[in-house]
């Protein structure tokens, strides 16, 4: 029995619905090859800023027993490297590539979105969720800011537009961003953003893993999983009609990706599993995926996206 993982993606079709997180291994040229040569089904860019940063002071990754913790500050080489990079790596393979965007202003966002209207793009993918940024609050829990922000991005964006959302823990809050998406043509929640602000600690040495911020960093890996999940399902059903979930948030293996289209993902986003395993995650995972789905009898991801069964 032949299985079919492919989805379309804000309209846009990948051949599985596999691919990379904004975040990992995606700054460079050089690293999106990578990613355009494995089995990753678009190219995600690391979120972009108007001008170009180093991020913040090293260590500012940590891998962790179950996951990893993150402090990077949005290194990046500013939009127009990004811009240049999605012309390149469409005229070099047939892939789509997902810009991500995550400007430090509110006129930065608008000065970026408008640039990416003239890429070769296929996706943009808004960030308003890093924890990271030294001096910044995460922008997607200023739910006015949020708001604000997408009216103006959706009023200039004329490319699909996904976002990426921080966690939430609280269904009032849920309520509250479900409403605002919904007032905009956002195509595709990925929930969730590292949970941000976590500390690490050393007990040998007596000191934080990380050094930005006093040690304080975004988790991600297997401790978040069951947020990640939560915050998908709580999404899919108060937007689910209206807008794609993509699944991004501690999903390391075949049934983790199974169980984010039960509860509700049309696609799911690698992580820490890409930074801790290469590449080669890609088409494992989507192997994985096949064969449970083989054994369960579904030959396509309709039959059991978002069917969760509640007790
Ligand atoms: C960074 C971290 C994030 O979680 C994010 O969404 C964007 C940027 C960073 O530290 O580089």
């Amino acid at each position: 029995m032949s299985v079919n993982i492919s989805i379309a993606l804000a309209g846009i079709k990948l051949d599985t619905c596999v691919f990379n997180a904004a975040g990992p291994n995606d700054v460079t040229l050089e690293e999106l090859e990578i990613i355009a040569k494995s089995k990753s089904s678009a190219i995600t860019t690391k979120s972009c800023t108007l001008e170009p940063r180093v991020g913040n002071p090293e260590p500012r990754y940590a891998d962790l027993e179950l996951g990893s913790i993150n402090s990077m500050g949005l290194p990046n080489l500013g939009y127009k490297e990004y811009i240049k990079f999605a012309h390149i790596l469409k005229s070099k393979y047939s892939k789509p590539v997902v810009a991500s965007i995550s400007g430090l202003t509110f006129d930065d966002n608008l000065v970026i979105f408008k640039a990416f209207n003239d890429s070769e793009a296929d996706i943009l993918e808004f960030n308003p969720g890093s924890p990271n940024t030294i001096g910044k609050p995460t922008m997607g829990y200023d739910l006015e800011y949020l708001d604000q922000s997408l009216k103006e991005i959706t009023k200039i964006c004329k490319k699909p537009l996904g976002i990426k959302l921080p966690p939430y823990f609280d269904f009032v809050h849920f309520e509250e961003v479900a409403k605002i998406i919904r007032k905009y043509n956002v195509l595709y929640i990925s929930s969730i953003n590292s949970i941000g602000n976590a500390l690490v600690i050393d007990s040998e040495k007596e000191e934080a893993v990380i050094k930005p911020k006093g040690g304080y960093g975004g988790l991600g890996g297997k401790y978040i999983k069951p947020t990640s999940l939560a915050n998908v399902r709580k999404f899919y059903e108060l937007v689910g009609d209206k807008v794609q979930l993509v699944g991004c948030g501690g999903i390391y293996t075949g049934m983790d990706v199974f169980e984010f289209i039960l509860a509700g993902a049309s696609a799911v986003q690698l992580g820490t599993v890409f930074i801790q395993e290469g590449p080669s995650c890609f088409a494992r995972v989507q192997e994985e995926l096949k064969s449970i789905m083989q054994r369960k009898g579904y030959t396509k991801l309709e039959d059991f996206k978002g069917k969760l069964k509640v007790l």
